[in-house]
């Protein structure tokens, strides 16, 4: 009996020694090809600060969290390698991290207790625009500001199709394919991805993943971050752009028609067909926001309204032209004075506590239905909205397997729900939001897409499913395919086969990654 237990005892210890060993191992490695300077151990004073600093949700800062063994802030390729074969050898896992917005912050944080590391790109950042052949080499760990402002800077004529909000990271934007207000015209962010390199799972640079393995340059043109190996660099295509567009936003109230306008909209987006016009709805309260962006002058948008969309009123005076350049500092950062250049501002803002979902809209909800949306939900709860974005155009055109971002051919729009509050301490306060934002989408599911109930990757809800471990250290195909065809419909197989290839062992992993599917 006393041999039994000291062999139990022993086997416990074990466990803990190995991780312990698995670790001292990992930073010992790590200290034979990185300078240490990069490498932030949890008794570092910079520790907390390095990895705050693109956090975007206050809710994963708390000491609940479980946190990262050290962070690897790498500036050069070579350490991105290391930081791979280190981590396989001693079984450390990474959570790699461009722009850190992630929204369930899984780029930082695990949300079982496991060993790990993050792997942070934010000073490999460059942008090498080329303007020859109009397209750009970004480095992963470059921001949409600093993409757009490099673009817009060098010649004014070029854009990409990126998304609202300058602090985005590139890499986990166009890992989930990014859309925005411009994909109408020139596709998702994703269609624009001419070529990638990449640090594979055994630590190897592929520089061109276009030349070595279309199959994989598939994948990670949508197919979700961490799954696939590090992202390094992406090549874009560049979009040409009128040198003056026009932004235009609208306010209008329940009593001023805001439910029959915004079903009006809902019947514009397929037809007719005008891509260079993109009217974004949020709505919140009593008001729909039309937050226009017009790839043209004023006065051309404005015969196309009247043609289209007269009811909105839209007037010469609501019309603001400018440069692309300067549309996105507008829209990124909600003023019209703000410089492009405030668009490379990285700081992070840790305001409100968050949480989103996301739904596709295929059939128009109809003035009844957005009735009952404000009158039963909206106008009962202030710190709750939903921002719609419309597809069709170009977006629409591309048959849903040309890229992992299936939802194309027959979409209206995106909804993004979010609700907010103050206080984590203030647990009335969070579960207010959350119970308010449940029964909102509770009662959006008679409008909503169905079987499955899609989904948009880059608004990551953990509530959708999270993965199982099964008996051979793999995630479950099986677990997978509960989030995974929400996020990716018919793709999520080919991508689950793809990880199967790349990463047999699933050494990339996080709690939404690709589970890998062997070939039978
Ligand atoms: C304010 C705000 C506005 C947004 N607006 C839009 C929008 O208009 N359109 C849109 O499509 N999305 C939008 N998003 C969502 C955004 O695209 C995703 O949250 C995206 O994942 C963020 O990328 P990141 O690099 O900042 O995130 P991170 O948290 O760094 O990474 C996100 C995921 O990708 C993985 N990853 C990161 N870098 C790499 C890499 N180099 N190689 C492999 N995997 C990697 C991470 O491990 C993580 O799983 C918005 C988000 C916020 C917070
Ligand atoms: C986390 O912080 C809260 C409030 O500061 C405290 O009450 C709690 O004990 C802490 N929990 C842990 C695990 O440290
Ligand atoms: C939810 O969406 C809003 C608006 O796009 C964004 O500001 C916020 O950061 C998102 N939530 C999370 C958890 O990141
Ligand atoms: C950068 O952004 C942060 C957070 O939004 C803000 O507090 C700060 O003032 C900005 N810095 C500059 C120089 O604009
Ligand atoms: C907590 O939140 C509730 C609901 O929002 C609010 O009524 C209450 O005043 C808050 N309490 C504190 C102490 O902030």
């Amino acid at each position: 009996m006393a041999w039994l237990l000291m062999i139990l005892c022993f086997l416990c210890g074990n466990v803990f020694l190995l991780s312990l060993a698995a670790s001292d191992d990992f930073l010992q490695c790590l200290s034979a090809a990185i300078p240490s300077d990069l490498v932030y151990q949890q008794s570092s004073s910079s520790f907390t600060s390095v990895l705050q600093s693109s956090v975007q949700n206050p809710k994963y800062i708390t000491n609940t969290t479980v946190r990262p063994l050290c962070i690897v802030a790498a500036s050069d390729v070579s350490h991105v390698q290391a930081a791979v074969r280190c981590g396989r050898a001693s079984g450390v896992r990474l959570r790699i991290r461009s722009g850190g917005h992630d929204y369930e912050g899984l780029s930082y944080r695990s949300v079982q207790p496991e060993v790990f590391a993050v792997l942070d790109l934010s000073r490999i950042r460059g942008v090498n625009v080329r303007p020859g052949d109009a397209t750009a080499w970004v480095d992963a760990g470059a921001t949409l500001g600093e993409l757009y402002y490099a673009i817009g800077t060098v010649n004014p004529g070029f854009a990409f199709p990126g998304g609202a909000c300058s602090t985005v990271g590139i890499s986990g934007f166009l890992s989930g394919g990014g859309i925005g207000l411009t994909m109408r015209k020139y596709g998702i962010g994703a269609d624009n991805v001419i070529d990638a390199r990449i640090v594979n799972v055994d630590g190897n640079l592929i520089d061109s993943v276009a030349a070595a393995d279309q199959d994989l340059f598939w994948a990670i043109r949508g197919g979700g971050g961490e799954s696939f190996g590090v992202v390094v660099a992406w090549r874009l295509r560049l979009s040409r752009v009128e040198p003056t567009v026009t932004v235009v936003n609208v306010e209008r109230s329940l009593d001023q028609g805001a439910a029959a306008l915004v079903a009006k909209w809902e019947t514009l987006i397929l037809n007719p067909f005008v891509p260079d016009l993109t009217i974004r709805v949020v709505v919140q309260e009593r008001h729909a926001l039309f937050q226009t962006l017009f790839l043209g002058r004023c006065s051309r948008l404005l015969r196309t309204m009247r043609a289209y969309f007269p009811e909105l009123g839209m007037a010469p005076a609501d019309c603001r032209e400018m440069t692309w350049l300067n549309a996105m500092a507008f829209i990124s950062l909600g003023s019209a004075d703000a410089p492009a250049k405030a668009m490379l501002n990285r700081t992070n803002n840790l305001g409100n506590y968050v949480k989103n979902k996301s739904d596709y809209v295929r059939r128009a909800i109809g003035q009844a239905g957005w009735q009952s949306i404000f009158q039963d939900h909206l106008s009962r709860y202030g710190p709750g909205l939903m921002i719609m974005e419309p597809h069709g155009g170009v977006v629409g055109g591309v048959p849903d397997f040309v890229t992992p971002y299936p939802h194309r051919q027959g979409v209206l729009y995106n909804i993004q729900y979010v609700v907010f509050w103050w206080g984590e301490a203030n647990g009335t306060a969070a579960a207010e939001a959350t119970g308010w934002l449940g029964g909102l989408y509770g009662f959006m599911g008679q409008f909503v897409s169905s079987n499955p109930r899609e989904a948009f990757a880059n608004y990551r809800d953990l509530e959708i499913g999270e993965n199982e471990v099964g008996g051979d250290g793999l995630t479950t195909y099986e677990s997978g395919r509960v989030w995974g065809e929400k996020y990716f419909m018919g793709n999520f197989q080919r991508l689950a086969t793809v990880k199967g290839r790349v990463d047999p062992g699933d050494y990339f992993r996080n709690e939404q990654s690709i589970p890998p599917l062997r070939q039978g």
